[in-house]
């Protein structure tokens, strides 16, 4: 009768230890990076303008149809079919940088269709949703399944790591943003940004001007590339990481000429965006959300233990009244 206890106690005891260990989750979320980053920076940059990419394309007369909807934002005819200017340069449309100002549509975001499948998306782009959104006789299924791999694998939110009122990376690190701005970007920019000049809003301007008018678009467009610099290095080719891309635009907003230092004007004003959750975005809120499961999965185990503590005693009770 003893080694039948002692061989029931030892099952309960490997049973819990298997349900403790496949219950402690300690996968904090994190993006996985790109792994296809051919097509999810082809992807991006038909985004950002596909009758560039695709220059055999013509784009139809007349505004898109959807842009009717809305009556804020003045811009007409080419632009009006750009994925951009509808959800934006950092892809949240109406609760982002487009929220006001002379951009704004009130058209949503994409941010959270990256949890879409691939599939799902490409259907919304050929009007699955709405017929309204129907591309498909502009961009061929491989476009737009390169668009899909994008919206699926590349979009990055910073809008956590930018104010949006001063439109300032909020943290950053200078040296590294320096490193890699002189490394990769100086050749052709020049060392003070102002070695090429940009269309921005009916005027010239350089990257320094264009990282404080809009960080967004200088993310995106260093991230993916834009169909007008074929030659520049992309950062997801150079393997920079998202704060890596920030480094470099806050040091090309502290350190180069923007413009603004001679003149008045200050970017239009934004209203903050309230943080919308999700997964960990960095070290700190890692830690957190790993504590946040390993107390619940702890929790869990130990009120398992206390069930199965309770069964074993019962086991012996029920054995030991049998015996007396
Ligand atoms: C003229 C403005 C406009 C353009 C251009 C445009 N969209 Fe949209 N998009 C909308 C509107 C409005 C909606 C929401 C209603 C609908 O589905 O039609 C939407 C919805 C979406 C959605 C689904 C969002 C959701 O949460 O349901 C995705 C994804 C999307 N668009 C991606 C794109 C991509 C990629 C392009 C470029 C190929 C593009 N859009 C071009 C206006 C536009
Ligand atoms: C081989 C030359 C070359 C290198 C190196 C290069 N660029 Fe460019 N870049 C260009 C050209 C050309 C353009 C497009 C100019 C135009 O619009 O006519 C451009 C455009 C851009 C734009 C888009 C501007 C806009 O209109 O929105 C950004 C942002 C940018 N570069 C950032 C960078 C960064 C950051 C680096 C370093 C990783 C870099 N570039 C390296 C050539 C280069």
């Amino acid at each position: 009768m003893r080694k039948a206890i002692a061989f029931l106690s030892s099952l309960l005891v490997i049973i819990l230890a298997i349900l403790i260990i496949t219950h402690v989750d300690t996968s904090v979320s994190a993006r996985n990076y790109p792994q296809d980053n051919e097509s999810i920076a082809r992807g991006a940059q038909l985004y950002d303008d596909w009758s560039k990419i695709l220059p055999n394309v013509i784009v139809p007369n007349g505004n898109h149809l959807l842009w009717s909807r809305q009556t804020n934002n003045t811009r007409t005819g080419e632009d009006t079919w750009k994925c951009a200017t509808c959800h934006g340069w950092d892809y949240q449309g109406k609760d982002g940088a487009f929220k006001s100002g002379s951009n704004a549509t009130g058209f949503p975001g994409i941010l959270e269709k990256s949890k879409s499948t691939e599939t799902e998306i490409v259907a919304i782009l050929k009007g699955g949703n709405d017929p309204q959104h129907n591309f498909s006789s502009l961009l061929a299924d491989e476009d737009l399944s390169d668009i899909a791999a994008f919206i699926k694998n590349g979009l990055i939110d910073d809008n956590e790591f930018i104010d949006l009122i001063t439109r300032k990376v909020i943290s950053g690190n200078l040296d590294n943003g320096k490193s890699k701005y002189e490394g990769e970007c100086a050749t052709c920019h020049g060392l003070n940004g102002t070695d090429l000049v940009f269309r921005y809003e009916g005027s010239e301007i350089s990257l320094g001007t264009l990282a404080v008018q809009d960080p967004w678009r200088f993310l995106h467009r260093t991230r993916f590339g834009t169909a007008r610099a074929s030659d520049m290095p992309l950062g997801v080719n150079l393997g920079w990481t998202a704060q890596d891309g920030r480094d470099v635009l806050y040091y090309v907003q502290t350190n180069l000429p923007t413009g603004l230092e001679t003149t008045a004007s200050s970017p239009v004003e934004i209203t903050p965006i309230e943080n919308q959750g999700g997964p960990a975005r960095n070290l700190w809120t890692g830690i957190l959300t790993a504590f946040g499961a390993m107390g619940i999965s702890l929790g869990f185990a130990i009120l398992l233990g206390a069930v199965f503590i309770g069964i074993i005693l019962l086991i012996v009770w029920l054995i030991r009244s049998r015996q007396s």
